[in-house]
């Protein structure tokens, strides 16, 4: 199998494959057992949903649609790819009659035995084959989990924290100081924005084909906005003053009854920030999550803006002469100085403590400690060509009424760290681990 140009290493695929069921499984085993089929998030699957989904997508795109082999269980194929719609059941009030824990997990394990014994001995990369050309299969099947596992702490994070277990080695950071308000200029000059499919080993179809832009001089804040930086915006009033917010975004605050993130929590008179395992006093360094809507609110406010997904491109990877980066430090691989990232937190870090990390400009934590959101509506480069192995992945977010996010938080998987990878959300969806940072046009106001 092994030929010059494969991109098979059926060790390397097997090992990530059996890393991500493991490190599930230990998301899983965070929860107390009454959790399972709770919904921590409204607008999302109950828990038990994802964990029959992880296995059935695998096994629904590998071996059922890119190998032809047969079903396990297609009942439960069914349920786990797409689950039941909350509407469904929502207007009859029937229960919505998820399976009992031990069947999904039997069936998991099948699932499991069947994609491991493909990613062994199957012929899963075949040149010119929709879903198997450079194995795509296999590797959308490796970061779907990957992703999902963001996803789950993000929710996880939701619960309350009696139906958590906190693992004995929690220990938030925090002990930073808050980093100082610093603006860096970026030359002008032109961002990689997307990749040639062929050029990289493996890469989602959002991401394709190659696509630059040019981008103008801008100064960008050196730090992401950090609690201390968001409180002035609360204290100042941000929340009840509409002059701040996008006509959508405003109504939205008022029907939510939005007064700051939803992230923080306020009592007898102080500030707190829920972290994933524990309440704890607000830590002032970090940096806030926070929506897109708010984040743009607060730029405004401030008399800057949300970098474009070209900016944040050009700030993290771009470098003198136009040579670009593999990331922000360089061209090395990934370690845990140059970032928050790969799971080796549960909370965010105080702003500024990985300047090992830094871009060429000297901006800090462009990758980690939290996704950057940009003003940039998540939208397809020309040439876009929906993937055959997991076709809906992006074309059904094309709509408008999506932001892209870039970088990568404490819970991003090491191997989503590649400059294309796009993220995206609904400017009001205020869950998951993202934060910003302003940009300036003219340095002059800097
Ligand atoms: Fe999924």
């Amino acid at each position: 199998m092994s030929i010059a140009t494969s991109v098979l290493n059926r060790h390397a695929l097997l090992t990530r494959y059996l890393r991500n069921r493991e490190r599930s499984r230990a998301l899983f085993d965070l929860l107390a057992d009454d959790a399972y089929y709770s919904r921590p998030i409204a607008l999302r699957h109950p828990i038990v949903f994802y964990e029959g989904h992880l296995p059935a997508f695998s096994f629904n795109t590998l071996i059922k649609r890119a190998l032809g082999g047969p079903s396990i269980d297609p009942a439960l194929e069914a349920l786990f790819a797409r689950g039941i719609d909350p509407g469904d059941h929502a207007a009859s009030g029937v229960s919505p009659g998820w399976p009992a824990r031990s069947a999904v997990r039997e069936f998991a394990a099948e699932a499991d035995r069947r994609v491991v014994e493909a990613i062994e001995h199957a012929d899963i990369e075949r040149p010119g084959h929709p879903l198997l050309d450079r194995a795509e299969a296999a590797f959308a099947i490796l970061e779907h989990e990957a992703m999902h596992q963001e996803t789950l702490l993000y929710m996880w994070h939701q619960l309350p924290f009696a139906e958590k277990r906190r693992p004995s080695s929690y220990a938030p950071r925090l002990d930073g100081a808050l980093p100082p308000h610093q603006w860096l200029e970026i030359p002008a000059g032109r961002a990689t924005l997307g990749v040639d499919r062929a050029a990289i080993q493996f890469g989602w179809d959002n991401e394709c084909p190659a696509a630059t832009a040019d981008v103008a001089t801008f100064t960008i804040e050196r730090h992401d906005v950090t609690n201390a930086s968001f409180l002035e915006f609360v204290d100042a009033g941000g929340y009840q003053d509409p002059r701040w917010w996008r006509g959508e975004d405003w109504t939205w605050v008022q029907s939510e009854r939005m007064t700051h993130p939803l992230f923080w929590e306020r009592r007898d008179n102080r500030w707190y920030w829920r972290g994933m395992f524990e309440l704890m006093p607000l830590p002032l360094a970090w940096p806030v999550y926070v929506s897109h809507a708010e984040a743009t609110a607060f730029c405004r406010w401030r008399g800057a803006r949300l970098p474009t997904e070209a900016e944040f491109q050009r700030a993290a990877y771009g470098a003198p002469h136009d040579r670009e980066r593999s990331h922000p430090w360089g061209d090395d691989p990934p370690a845990a100085a140059h970032g928050v990232f790969d799971f080796s937190s549960w909370d965010p870090e105080p702003a500024g403590s990985h300047p090992a990390g830094a871009s060429a400009w000297g901006v800090e934590d462009l990758v980690g400690n939290g996704w950057t959101w940009t003003s940039t509506t998540f939208a397809p480069f020309p040439g876009f060509r929906p993937m055959a192995s997991y076709p809906e992945y992006s074309a059904d977010f094309f709509d408008g009424e999506h932001f892209v996010m870039k970088g990568a938080s404490p819970a991003t998987a090491r191997e989503l760290l590649r400059p294309t990878f796009r993220n995206w959300f609904r400017p009001r969806y205020p869950y998951v681990y993202a934060t910003f940072r302003c940009v300036r046009q003219d340095p002059a106001r800097g």
